[in-house]
């Protein structure tokens, strides 16, 4: 028997109106989209594509004028509600209140007895990398504690799928990476994560598949796997000490004091330009593929729309 998804939307169309006549505007335009249950889906568009108001409509907060929402193969109830974490894209708190007491608010929320959620914040403090800030009002709290703290909210109850909008936002790189860690931890353990993002290294990192939706419109979702290796443009060697080569001269894009950075157009010419370097006594420190941006992948894929 095939699996049932975690989350279904059926030809989901929203509208808006706005401006002083009250004007139609299509937000979501017959979007299906599955999220398998135990995978990461990573959700990209530009901005105003429509990331926020699926993500609404998922969690209900959005009714779609057409369209129909299922979890676990079921209509939503108050009861399927409460297995859905969710981290808004601007998350809000009362900034009078402590982390640890913001975190005790939506436990009690979510119903949590006095000693789980006790045990359950200190838990999350420690994950999301807070214990120091523990009683700290949220006022003094920089983005991207507050980023943190809003994660923490999202995992509250331990919940079998979890929503997260724009989660790497307003991240340095170390909270990036704990973030990262957090969703890859949370998908080993077999829940169910949707989340949205213009950056593509993350998806590259996390996700089995990236849906892509542009004004309102699925674009398609894609293996993330042959998205990006299609999308390779060019090669980029990082070295510390180069030869004087004139072969090698002519794909320098940037040099520093430590670094030169060459950009080479085939893997096959670029793995022959490392061979010579580090056979003329030159050091490479980094070989990577130099991707096509995401507003050229949208761009391309807004041509078969
Ligand atoms: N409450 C609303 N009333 C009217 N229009 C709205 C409303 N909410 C969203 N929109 C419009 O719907 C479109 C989709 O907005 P949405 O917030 O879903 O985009 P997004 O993909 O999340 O963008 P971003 O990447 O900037 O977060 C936008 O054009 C937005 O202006
Ligand atoms: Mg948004």
């Amino acid at each position: 028997m095939e699996e049932l998804s975690a989350i279904c939307l059926k030809d989901i169309c929203k509208q808006y109106r706005v401006g002083f006549w009250g004007r139609k505007f299509v937000a979501l335009d017959r979007l299906s989209l599955e999220v398998k249950k135990g995978e990461v889906l990573g959700y990209l568009g530009p901005n105003g594509s429509g990331k926020t108001t699926t993500f609404k409509v998922m969690l209900d907060l959005v009714r779609p004028d057409k369209g129909q929402l299922l979890y676990f193969g079921e209509k939503t109830s108050i009861d399927s509600r409460r297995k859905i974490g969710f981290l808004p894209e601007n998350p809000y708190f009362y900034m009078y209140l402590t982390a640890a007491e913001s975190l005790d608010f939506y436990g009690r929320l979510k119903g949590m007895g006095r000693q789980e959620r006790k045990t359950r914040i200190e838990e999350l403090l420690e994950l999301v990398g807070l214990q120091h800030a523990r009683g700290r009002t949220l006022r003094k709290f920089s983005r991207g504690m507050l980023q943190r703290l809003g994660i923490a909210q999202a995992m509250i109850n331990d919940p079998e799928i979890m929503i997260l909008d724009e989660p790497m936002s307003g991240l340095d790189p170390v909270g990036r990476k704990r973030m990262r860690d957090i969703i890859l931890s949370c998908r080993k353990r077999g829940k169910t994560i949707i989340f949205s993002s213009h950056i593509l290294s993350d998806v590259e990192v996390l996700c089995d598949r990236a849906a892509i939706i542009k004004k309102g419109r699925l674009q398609g979702v894609f293996n993330v796997g042959e998205m990006l290796d299609d999308k390779v443009e060019s090669w980029e060697i990082t070295c510390t000490t180069i030869p004087d080569d004139k072969q090698i001269a002519k794909y320098i894009v940037h040099q520093s004091n430590n670094r030169t950075l060459l950009r080479v157009g085939e893997e096959q010419e670029a793995k022959r330009i490392i061979f010579t370097i580090e056979n003329n006594g030159g050091r490479v420190v980094s070989f990577s593929p130099h991707r096509t941006n995401l507003e050229e992948y949208f761009k391309d894929n807004s041509d078969n729309s």
